[in-house]
């Protein structure tokens, strides 16, 4: 019995070391985590349960033949984080540089399929040559039966990527598939097709970095949604990221104690807009004065910054935050900031998440650019995200309003459940200058001076059509609310609708304008 116990233990010391101690010390040396220490930070302590270490390849070609590493270069299994449930696999680069075989991928499939079925999150933490090349097809087919999963928990479970290291080839569509993707700085890397190819299609010369570094998907492509630091700072934000979602659709996401009272009020937000419409100031700031404790985490903060979109906490209870941010671009809405919404308010919406709208948006952002970029279409994907939303909708109008982004940040008219408006909202059409200019232009040029005339008639027109009231009186708006009592009416608003209950109509899915 006691040299049954001593082979177990030889070979779980055995598959612990994965590709050996002289590749954990490569690994070490290019300031990387080996994928066991990424699974032991990432869960409670002693909480991992792994399936399969003693998995092995079944490939016996091109050098394969007598070389068998336990576990075959994935770590997979079940732990907790904050004491719930999730599924984690974690690529072990120290074997054959974490790329993925048959068997690799069956390892996955068997806790994406355990996590679907038990409604638990999955973590993938990725660090891989991608395909194992002496493999071939079936390497190929284990990838899709990897994406055909992650297409499958879509909106039933949470989804997280993590890339430490390398991504690249087709392997890139698991992570992009998912919920949300991190990357660390400086350290990983994510591309369909890597600098050399790209020299021989395009001629262009770039850098790996360049390429498919952390910052480039962070703030140009848009493709992950936190640039970690580090490989700690990635865990951590993680973790922090799980702490606001359900573990699954059917239920909801978790309460969190706090001491911030409900009834605080915020006298700053009574002075927080600026006397001259065409100054900024940080909606952040507002977000973060109404928040529990001020605590927001941002997602996406460096791609599209004239959209704010993160978590928070309002009395203990989670929701999704959507926030023009007039710092940047006026805070106008455009291709990007639309798309990044919309991706946004559907997660909130498959995971019973409330959203919060703050409002502050002068329009879409006009020009060719925008316009062969397809803004119609894109902007229609933030209209349809928050028409189909059925979660709690709460929208707080704390300047302007107008044309097309009124009605698409969560108007009334999109089953936006409670719509308040500051006293300095103004919504119209569109700015009182720009309105007598198309109303008044030619009489102008009839009077006798034009700049005078206008002037009287933008007074008229703002007092009249540009402010609150006029939607308040129609029951667009709710009520007019003193800022400083924001947080008092968004955690009102969202105790009544705790139990709301809406439904779209019977359909296989809609057609997002994608
Ligand atoms: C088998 C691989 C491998 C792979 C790396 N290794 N990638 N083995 N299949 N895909 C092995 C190496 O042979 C090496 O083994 C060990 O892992 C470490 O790799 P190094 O090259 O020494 O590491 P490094 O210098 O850090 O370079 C990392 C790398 C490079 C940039 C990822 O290994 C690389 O370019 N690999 C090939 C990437 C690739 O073309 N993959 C296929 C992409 S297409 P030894 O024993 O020598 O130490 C794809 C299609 C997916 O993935 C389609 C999905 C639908």
């Amino acid at each position: 019995m006691s040299n049954d116990f001593d082979k177990l233990l030889k070979m779980r010391n055995l598959a612990r070391l994965g590709g050996g101690q002289e590749r954990i010390d490569k690994q070490h040396a290019k300031g990387r985590m080996t994928a066991r220490e990424r699974v032991e930070m990432l869960l409670d302590e002693g909480s991992f349960e792994e399936f399969d270490m003693f998995k092995t390849h079944r490939c016996s070609q091109f050098g394969m033949e007598g070389k068998e590493f336990l576990g075959d270069g994935v770590i997979t299994g079940y732990g907790t984080i904050d004491g719930r449930v999730v599924y984690v696999f974690s690529q072990d680069f120290t074997v054959f540089g974490g790329s993925l075989s048959e068997t690799f991928a069956e390892k996955v499939c068997k806790i994406m399929d355990l996590a679907m079925r038990n409604g638990a999150p999955v973590i993938g933490l990725n660090d891989s040559g991608g395909a194992r090349i002496q493999e071939g097809i079936e390497s190929l087919a284990g990838y899709t039966d990897i994406f055909l999963r992650n297409v499958m928990s879509s909106g039933v479970i949470p989804q997280i990527s993590a890339i430490f290291g390398p991504c690249a080839g087709g392997a890139v569509y698991s992570p992009a598939l998912t919920d949300f993707s991190i990357m660390v700085k400086n350290n990983s890397y994510m591309f369909l097709t890597g600098p050399k190819v790209v020299k021989s299609v395009t001629h262009e010369d770039v850098t790996v970095e360049e390429l498919g570094g952390a910052t480039v998907h962070a703030s140009k492509s848009g493709v992950i949604h936190y640039a970690a630091e580090s490989g700690a700072d990635a865990i951590e934000y993680i973790r922090k990221l799980l702490s606001y979602m359900p573990q699954n659709n059917m239920e909801s996401p978790p309460f969190v104690e706090t001491d911030d009272s409900p009834e605080r009020a915020d006298e700053f937000l009574n002075q927080i807009i600026p006397d001259n419409p065409n100054l900024s100031y940080d909606m952040k700031e507002v977000i973060s004065r109404t928040v529990d404790n001020g605590d927001f985490l941002e997602i996406m903060s460096e791609f599209a910054p004239n959209l704010v979109i993160g978590f928070a906490r309002y009395d203990g209870y989670p929701v999704g935050i959507v926030a023009n941010q007039p710092e940047f671009l006026a805070g106008v809405l455009d291709i990007d900031s639309s798309v990044k919404g919309a991706r946004f308010v559907r997660f909130c919406d498959c995971f019973n998440i409330p959203v919060v709208t703050f409002v502050d948006v002068p329009g879409f952002l006009p020009g060719t650019v925008q316009e062969y970029g397809g803004v119609i279409r894109n902007g229609a994907k933030m209209l349809y995200a928050f028409a189909e939303a059925t979660i709690p909708k709460v929208t707080v109008i704390t300047r302007k309003a107008y044309g097309g982004a009124y009605c698409v940040m969560s108007s009334k008219h999109l089953r936006g459940d409670i719509n308040y408006a500051w006293p300095t909202a103004e919504i119209a059409v569109m700015g009182a200058k720009g309105a007598v200019e198309v109303l008044y232009g030619r009489e102008a040029q009839k009077s006798g001076d034009p700049q005078v005339y206008l002037e009287q008639k933008e007074q008229e027109y703002a007092e009249a059509v540009v402010n609150p009231f006029v939607a308040a009186k129609r029951g667009y708006i709710d009520d007019i609310i003193e800022p400083s009592m924001t947080r008092f009416r968004i955690i009102k608003a969202l105790q009544l609708l705790k139990n709301k209950r809406d439904t779209n109509p019977m359909k296989k899915h809609g057609n997002i304008p994608l």
